[in-house]
């Protein structure tokens, strides 16, 4: 595996490629690690078949959206049981868009935010991020997307527990390639802008979860990607730093980046200019918050 986000591997499939960075070996086992954890209990996640997938909207160029997901369905297998946990999702973002998914919880919201940062792969449907067909690509190239273009903070926030705070920020942008001093510089900056400047040594159990969710974002921020994919961003935190987090996704939406954020809180999802609710897998109602 030869990046910080955890990816399940896929039956048949090639692991993902060596990091091929010296200095990432024990970051990266660190990482393995706690990605087995975190998916110990998960089973594999099956191919989509691209050749069952519908292919509505064919006359908009995909190149004018951010995503555009069509007819996804999810299934998961507990035992004998097939449970659909998302169905029949549509869902189109343009650029620079700030959605909220506004669900209950167990409605499909984490497994939907795996879907559309492509740790996860749908059973149906058609899934195109930034003009590329997902179903179609390989790991690596899977891999490489997410890098360039995603950044992730996970329900849980999933610090490495044996790097500091700086070193957790700085992960990304190791399997990036960027050079020591350089990544220092960058991890620090992200840092201090969520407010973290004096914690910059701490390790994930000598921070409160309102830190760690911190540490996440600024992790999430540091590769500068695209899209901002937060579940749950300010589930831990108390009110006055949920709402720092808030004024800063809107200034980095006001900038530019596309933000989806995953709560099931209405009062946090209004932040975003528009909210889709998702019950039981399935996207009910779209709002507009914000012009
Ligand atoms: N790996 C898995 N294997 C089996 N079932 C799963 C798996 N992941 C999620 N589920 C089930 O799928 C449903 C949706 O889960 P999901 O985590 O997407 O919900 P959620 O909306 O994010 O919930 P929460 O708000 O509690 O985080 C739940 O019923 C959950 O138990
Ligand atoms: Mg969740």
């Amino acid at each position: 595996m030869s990046e910080y986000i955890p990816t399940r591997k896929r039956a048949g499939r090639d692991p993902l490629p060596a990091a091929g960075y010296e200095e990432a070996a024990s970051q990266e086992e660190a990482y393995e690690e706690a990605c087995e954890e975190a998916y110990a209990e998960a089973p594999e996640a099956p191919m989509a078949d691209a050749a069952e997938a519908e292919m509505p909207g064919e006359d908009i160029d995909p190149a004018d959206v951010f995503f555009r997901m069509s007819h996804i369905d999810k299934f998961y297998n507990i035992g004998d049981e097939r449970m659909q946990v998302l169905k029949d999702i549509c869902l189109s973002v343009e650029e620079g868009d700030f959605l909220s998914i506004l669900g209950p919880s167990g409605s499909g919201k984490s497994t939907l935010m795996n879907i559309i940062g492509c740790l996860d792969v749908p059973n149906e449907g058609e899934y195109i991020l930034r003009g590329q067909l997902i179903e179609s690509m390989t790991e690596n190239e899977l891999s490489d997307l997410r890098n360039r273009e995603i950044g992730f903070v996970f329900q849980n926030s999933q610090l490495l527990p044996r790097l500091d705070a700086l070193r957790n920020v700085e992960l990304p942008l190791i399997y990036a390639g960027v050079p020591p001093r350089e990544r220092t510089r960058r991890a620090k900056e992200m840092l201090e802008m969520v407010g973290l400047q004096d914690r910059m040594h701490h390790y994930a159990n000598q921070l409160s979860g309102g830190k760690q969710r911190r540490v996440a974002i600024a992790r999430a921020l540091v590769t500068n990607p695209t899209l901002l994919l937060a579940d749950e961003p300010t589930g831990a935190l108390d009110q006055k730093t949920g709402r720092q987090v808030m004024e800063l996704f809107r200034r980095l939406n006001g900038e530019g980046r596309t933000i989806i954020m995953i709560t099931h809180d209405l009062g946090i999802a209004a932040n975003a200019r528009r909210v889709v609710h998702i019950i039981d897998g399935e996207l009910t109602e779209e709002e507009i918050m914000h012009e």
